[in-house]
């Protein structure tokens, strides 16, 4: 459970700094009422995704994870014209109702979704891309960590939600797959020759997790 104030404090900057347009209240809505898990980022965590996406200049973004398209619509926003996000999802009716919101922020020719294992659909795309962005099934994030390393350009920058868990990762439960990919996934990155990284710890509406940023090499 989250310290009250944490969550106070997070509305507090997100009614500040991201307040959240029709288009995207929709997609919130439309999520509840589908029954959606409520898992998407918050509007504070999609402007971040926004301006991160913007300081990079990333006109070529990957994500994995779609669920209902939520943060796929802040980051791409951030693109500049001609610019595409390709984003992965495994689940037929997420990816259905994904589509429905691209088509209804008026970002279809911007957003491509690919609907299948995010792992295959990894392997199939050739690079290279500014931003990768994971956040999809964490037991595979290993796995998604080396496909970003072979898909981004040198510079390309690497962003993966989820990577604290409450603390979990610090001794992560046999039965805890999600956890324990984090925590590899953590291991990984800190040692791979190819990126320089840091994870930022995170409180507030979603309770206390982390986002890895790590850089690719030049
Ligand atoms: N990025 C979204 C939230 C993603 S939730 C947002 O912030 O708005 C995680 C999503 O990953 C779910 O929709 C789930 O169906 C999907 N997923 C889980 N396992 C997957 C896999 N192996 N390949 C692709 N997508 C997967
Ligand atoms: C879960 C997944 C997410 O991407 C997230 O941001 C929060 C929770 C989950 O599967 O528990
Ligand atoms: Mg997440």
């Amino acid at each position: 459970m989250p310290d009250k104030i944490f969550e106070t404090v997070d509305a507090y900057i997100d009614g500040l700094f991201a307040s959240e347009d029709a288009v995207l209240e929709n997609i919130r809505q439309r999520a509840r009422a589908e029954g959606l898990p409520e898992i998407e980022v918050s509007a504070g965590q999609g402007k971040f995704l926004y301006l991160i996406g913007k300081l990079a200049g990333a006109s070529r973004m990957l994500e994995i994870g779609t669920l209902g398209g939520y943060s796929t619509v802040w980051m791409a926003r951030a693109l500049p014209a001609g610019g595409q996000i390709t984003t992965l999802e495994l689940d037929a009716r997420h990816a259905a109702f994904a589509r429905e919101t691209f088509r209804i922020a008026g970002l279809d020719s911007q957003c491509a979704l690919i609907e299948g294992p995010a792992l295959q659909g990894m392997e199939s795309l050739e690079g290279p891309y500014d931003l990768v962005f994971l956040d999809a099934n964490k037991d595979q994030y290993p796995d998604y960590l080396e496909q970003a390393a072979r898909l981004l350009r040198p510079g390309g920058l690497l962003l993966a939600d989820n990577v604290i868990r409450k603390g979990a990762v610090l001794n992560p439960p046999a039965d805890d797959a999600m956890a324990r990919g984090a925590a590899e996934f953590n291991r990984r990155l800190s040692l791979h020759p190819q990126f320089e990284s840091i994870v930022l710890q995170q409180v507030g509406r979603k309770g206390h997790d982390g986002l890895a940023m790590a850089r690719k090499r030049s």
